[in-house]
């Protein structure tokens, strides 16, 4: 069984889908944090492709859900932390665009949730990776809300930060998940949409369970 959530960076998907597997008792997969993980080894490649394809295919990522954290490893060494770094963040739209990454994380994706209750986050899930799924959100708000929101969660460990600067990085993000021509982010035609401008966490939480509980009986 699986439940996506789509939709642009800040919009919410992370958190709420974290509250919504506690709720319900389901697994929650990060398909942003495995582009991110293959980011970091795109770094490492020094942003030479040929160099990252080849240390892509020699990478294992294993990845599991505890104590609301997404926790992520390459070759067994915890990337947890270094997946959420500016660098990373500037980098991860283009690396997301090439259709052999894409390829790569879909296959980890839908190998993993063979077994059990999923609820799954990201851009494509609903139109391209699992078009099946039971039930589909795409949630989103503006971007001035979706820029503060980020800035606040990251400004205590980055001091250097300015809301503009964050503002401007993930227009930057959005417009080439928009674009891209392999599977962009947009919303799947069955997904209920959820405008989570203005709402309240635990609003956007409790509007999110209780479309599930309408529609999934566990
Ligand atoms: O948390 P945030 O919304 O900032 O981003 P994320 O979910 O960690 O995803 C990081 C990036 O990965 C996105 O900006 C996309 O470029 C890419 N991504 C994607 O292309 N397809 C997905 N299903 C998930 C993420």
């Amino acid at each position: 069984m699986i439940i996506v959530i789509d939709g642009p960076a800040g919009s919410g998907k992370s958190s709420t889908a974290r509250a919504i597997a506690n709720r319900l008792n389901i697994e929650y997969l990060d398909s942003g944090a495995l582009y991110r993980a293959a980011t970091l080894i795109y770094l490492e490649a020094d942003c030479d492709k040929e160099a990252f394809f080849n240390l892509l295919d020699k990478k294992d990522i294993s990845f599991y859900y505890r104590n609301q954290l997404f926790h992520i490893a390459i070759d067994g060494k915890s990337v947890t932390d270094d997946i959420r770094t500016e660098a990373v963040a500037e980098n991860v739209s283009e690396v997301a665009a090439m259709p052999d990454v894409r390829a790569f994380v879909n296959e980890l994706m839908r190998e993993v949730v063979k077994d059990g209750a999923y609820i799954a986050e990201g851009r494509d899930l609903g139109t391209a990776v699992f078009p099946n799924a039971e039930l589909k959100f795409y949630m989103w708000a503006d971007l001035d809300e979706r820029a503060r929101r980020r800035f606040d969660e990251r400004k205590d460990k980055n001091p250097d930060l300015t809301f503009r600067q964050v503002k401007e990085s993930i227009a930057r993000r959005d417009q080439k998940d928009e674009k891209r021509e392999t599977d962009p982010l947009k919303k799947a035609e069955d997904a209920i949409e959820i405008d989570t401008t203005g709402l309240t966490f635990e609003q956007q939480v409790d509007q999110i369970c209780l479309e599930v509980k309408q529609r999934i009986e566990f």
